[in-house]
C-alpha cells in the first residue's frame, strides 16, 4: 500500500486556539482527520506526525526513506530558517509536497522566503485545512513505489 508521511512542524498543535482569524479554527487533530480520510478514499496509509523540534522532524524525514512513498511538509516557522530540514529532504528519495495553510506570500516578507520549497516538488499554500487533502492527492500522484 502507497504510504504518505504528513509532517506538521512548530505551534501548528496549537491550531484552533492560535490566531484563529490567521489560522481559522481547525485543530491539528481536526486536519489529521481530514488527511486520513482523504487517503481512506484514496487508498493509500497516513502517517501523521507533529514535533516542535527540528531534529524530530529531521529524524522523520530519515525514517521515511524506507517506509514512505512521498512527504508532505508544513514545517511551520521552519520554513523560513531551517537549511537543516531542507538539506534533510534532499537526502531522502521521495517526492516532497510543500504545504502552507495560509498564502504565506500574501504575509511579513520574511514569510516569503521558503528553504523547504528548495527541497519541494510542488507547493500547496492559501487553502487553509483542506489544502491538506489536495497536498495528499499531490502526493499520491508523485510518489514512486519503493
Ligand atoms: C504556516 C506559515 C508559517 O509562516 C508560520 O510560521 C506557521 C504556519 C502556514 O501553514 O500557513 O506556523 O506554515
Amino acid at each position: 500500500m502507497t504510504s504518505i508521511l504528513v509532517l506538521n512542524g512548530p505551534n501548528l498543535n496549537m491550531l484552533g486556539s492560535r490566531e484563529p482569524e490567521i489560522y481559522g479554527t481547525d485543530s491539528l487533530t481536526a486536519i489529521e482527520r481530514i488527511c486520513r480520510e482523504r487517503g481512506d478514499h484514496l487508498g493509500v496509509d497516513i502517517e501523521f506526525l507533529h514535533s516542535n523540534h527540528e531534529g524530530t522532524l529531521i529524524d522523520a524525514i530519515h525514517n521515511a526513506s524506507t517506509r514512505t512513498d512521498a512527504i508532505v511538509i508544513n514545517a511551520a516557522a521552519y520554513t523560513h530558517t531551517s537549511v537543516a530540514l531542507m538539506d534533510a529532504l534532499k537526502s531522502v528519495p521521495q517526492p516532497v509536497v510543500e504545504i502552507h495553510l495560509t498564502n504565506i506570500h500574501r504575509r511579513e516578507s520574511f514569510r516569503s522566503r521558503s528553504y523547504i520549497s528548495l527541497a519541494a516538488d510542488g507547493v500547496i499554500l492559501g487553502f487553509g485545512a483542506k489544502g491538506y487533502a489536495l497536498a495528499i492527492e499531490a502526493a499520491l500522484g508523485l510518489a514512486k513505489p519503493r
